[in-house]
């Protein structure tokens, strides 16, 4: 596979620079960025610019609006991104409209220009031709250094890099390090590699579970997930989450697994409890005897002493989806434990998805984890072994 063009290639200076962000952060009722993370992972990038004499355009989408709100505005993205770089960010009312073509047209070089969402546009999740030569006209320089949405053949991260040659585009640093992350851990993870996963859907994450058995030393698997495995092996769930329609496909990855000689861990204990809520009665049963009406709702303290010394030779742990439903605080524990356990140990630790990242900052461990990926969607893909649309976009063709 060709390389990725990186911005180190690229002769910046004193040019006009447009970098695709993912500035998609989580925000509350009131609009307050509450995980500016993806923000801040993308200011080596800008800084780079900067230092090059640039001037630079950035613009990312925010949640998926169905028209132009005020609620899906960049502007808090803006004032955050302002506080960080301790510097003036201009910020324009539209996309490709007047205000941000004469703003972009006018930036001197130092300045930095923020476009709005750029989901106000029909055209961006289309791939829009038209779109893309509109926004590319803005710069002389296309960087994309938005890997959580690097998934989608969107305008601005497919269709735009047509506008440019192989010298005048190329992946940010952010980027670059999500992609390295993620093909080492794929291609030459250190031994024993353990792969834990969890999250509610089995659906969501099938693929990559069935690419991971063939890489993996060791498979833990927790969350709602596991409970369609569970029953896969004939236990009686109660009214845990099952995937009915899975069921065939979840003894498949267990028998596959099997072959493959991957030893593949289950939940053996769980919290279960009759409503998921803070307020409903828990106890604490093994996996065999969730009772009648009763649901699982996190691993129990039995899976997580497992889990734990399956983890504790591990030099490569990857590590998608919580064990429990975490944003409830009585069924946290278990994912909280498990961060605690994969951050404290020796293994090079790859997080991804956004509530897993989420569960390592509540468990105050985001600094000791090797790599916490900014992509949910993004990081998955690449684990289940696809070529991401805005990463081929930009390898370089010259050796073809
Ligand atoms: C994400 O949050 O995963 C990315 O920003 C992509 O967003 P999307 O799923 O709305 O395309």
């Amino acid at each position: 596979m060709n390389d990725i063009i990186s911005i180190k290639d690229i002769d910046l200076a004193k040019k006009k620079v447009f970098i695709r962000c993912d500035f998609n952060v989580p925000q509350d009722d009131f609009l307050n960025i509450t995980d500016d993370r993806r923000i801040r992972s993308a200011i080596p990038t800008i800084r780079y610019c900067l230092d090059n004499g640039c001037s630079v355009i950035l613009a990312s989408h925010l949640g998926r609006p169905k028209e132009i709100s005020s609620k899906y505005s960049l502007e808090p993205v803006g004032k955050r991104l302002s506080r960080l770089l301790d510097k003036e960010i201009i910020m324009v009312r539209d996309v490709i409209g007047e205000d941000a073509k004469s703003r972009a047209k006018d930036l001197k070089l130092g300045e930095i220009l923020l476009l709005e969402n750029l989901r106000f546009e029909k055209g961006e999740t289309k791939n829009d031709e038209n779109l893309a030569k509109e926004l590319a006209s803005m710069a002389q320089i296309y960087i994309n250094d938005a890997f959580g949405v690097c998934h989608r053949a969107h305008a601005s991260v497919e269709a735009i890099t047509q506008f440019f040659d192989e010298k005048h585009k190329g992946a940010g640093f952010l980027l670059q390090k999500e992609i390295n992350f993620a093909s080492n851990l794929i291609k030459h993870p250190a031994r024993p590699f353990v792969a834990v996963v969890g999250g509610s859907k089995v659906s969501g994450k099938l693929q990559a579970l069935t690419n991971l058995l063939s890489k993996v030393d060791k498979l833990i698997i927790g969350g709602g997930m596991a409970f369609t495995f569970l029953k896969a092996q004939g236990y009686d769930i109660g009214n845990s989450l099952l995937e009915e329609e899975l069921l065939e496909e979840a003894s498949k990855i267990l028998t596959k697994g099997k072959n493959l000689g991957v030893k593949i861990y289950l939940p053996v204990d769980v919290v279960a409890a009759p409503a998921c809520s803070q307020d409903a009665p828990m106890k604490f049963v093994p996996a065999q005897e969730i009772p009648n009406g009763w649901m699982g709702l996190d691993i129990g303290p039995a899976s997580v002493r497992l889990f734990k010394e399956v983890i504790s030779d591990a030099q490569t742990i990857w590590w998608n989806g919580p064990m429990g439903v975490f944003e409830i605080d009585k069924f946290s524990k278990g994912s909280i434990k498990m961060s605690h356990y994969i951050s404290e140990g020796h293994a090079t630790s790859v997080v991804g998805g956004g509530d897993t990242a989420d569960v390592v900052a509540r468990a105050g461990d985001a600094d000791e984890m090797t790599f916490i990926s900014t992509g949910g969607g993004a990081s998955l893909e690449l684990i289940e072994g696809k070529e991401l649309p805005g990463v081929k976009a930009l390898r370089s063709k010259v050796n073809e």
